[in-house]
Parts: structure tokens; sequence; C-alpha cells
């Protein structure tokens, strides 16, 4: 089946998919809701989704911080998981900041998807730390721009 790669508006019916399969994946299981800081961050994101026919399976965001470009809230649905969908939706979403200029970029990975980010060229920096009461690890990628951009 075909999965398309996609940037979507906040506030879509397709955004509002994929903060449902957030809220599932990432909030339900720690027993947490989003807090108005987050909510408030989606607005001023990009986000983009992996579809398969009208169903939202996956999905990522990033946000500019500080001269940073922080990727967040990575989820596959888990039947979809292992068959390069997460790759592409960083690829996809890294695309869309490099073409902004933007080369950046550093995310907050629990330390279960470590190596998902390492294949990824994610590289950790510093020391395990906790978030939202899992261990995380912050890793960084910056990425070139073609000869001639500044
Ligand atoms: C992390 C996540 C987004 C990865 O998505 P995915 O579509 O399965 O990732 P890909 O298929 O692109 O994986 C690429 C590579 O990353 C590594 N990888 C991915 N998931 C992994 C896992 N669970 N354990 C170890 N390595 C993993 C593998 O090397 C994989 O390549 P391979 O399948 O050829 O061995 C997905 O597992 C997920 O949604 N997890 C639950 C939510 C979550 O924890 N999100 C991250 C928050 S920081």
């Amino acid at each position: 089946m075909a999965v398309a790669i996609i940037a979507v508006p906040y506030g879509s019916p397709d955004y509002y998919q994929a903060l449902a399969l957030r809220h599932l994946y990432l909030r339900q299981p720690l027993g947490l809701s989003f807090t108005p800081e987050e909510e408030a961050e989606d607005q001023c994101a990009c986000h983009v989704v992996a579809k398969v026919n009208d169903r939202v399976i996956g999905c990522v965001l990033g946000v500019e911080k500080e001269g940073w470009i922080k990727i967040r809230q990575m989820v596959v649905e888990r039947e979809w998981q292992r068959r390069g969908i997460g790759s592409q939706l960083l690829q996809t979403i890294e695309g869309l900041f490099k073409d902004r200029g933007r080369t950046a970029f550093f995310l907050h990975a629990r330390h279960h998807s470590l190596e998902f980010y390492r294949r990824n060229g994610y590289q950790p920096i510093g020391a395990l730390f906790y978030e939202v009461g899992i261990l995380h690890q912050r890793m960084e990628k910056h990425l070139s721009l073609p000869e001639g951009r500044i």
C-alpha cells in the first residue's frame, strides 16, 4: 500500500489525526496530556504526516528554537514500524527547513529510540536526562547547504 509523506497545516483534519496519534503513543501511556505550552508551540510548528489512503499513520513536527530547529513528537503506528516511514518523515521535515536555509537540528530522544535517530545522522550530545519521567538524550544533526547558498 502506498504511503504518502506530506506537510499539513496546523488545525487541518490531518493535523488533528496526527494529534490523536501523538496522544495515543506519547502521552496517554504516561498518564499525561499535552501542556498549554505544547499546544501553543504546535501553532507555529511545521507538521509532516505519513498517510495511507485517508488515514494518518505517522507524524513529526519541527519548531524554531533559538537558532535551532527542534524535532518533536515523532510517531509511527506500531503495525507500520520498521518499514522506513519514520526515516522518511525525518528526511521530509529536515528538507522543508533546509529549503528555508535552516541546517541545525536537535531533538530529545527517548532512550529506546537512540538507534533510530543515530541511523538518521543524529549524534548524542551530553548526558542522559529525565523528561516526562523517561530517560532522554539530546541529539544533534547539521546539514550542509548546496554551494553558493548562505
Ligand atoms: C521511533 C519510531 C518513530 C521509528 O519509526 P520507524 O518507521 O519504525 O523507523 P524506520 O523504519 O525508519 O527505522 C530506521 C532504522 O532505525 C532503527 N530502529 C527503528 N526502530 C527501532 C527499534 N525499535 N529498535 C532499534 N532500532 C530501531 C533501525 O536501525 C531501523 O532500520 P532497520 O529496520 O533496517 O533495522 C517508531 O518506533 C515509533 O513510533 N516509536 C514509538 C513512539 C516513539 O518512541 N517515538 C520517539 C520519541 S523520541
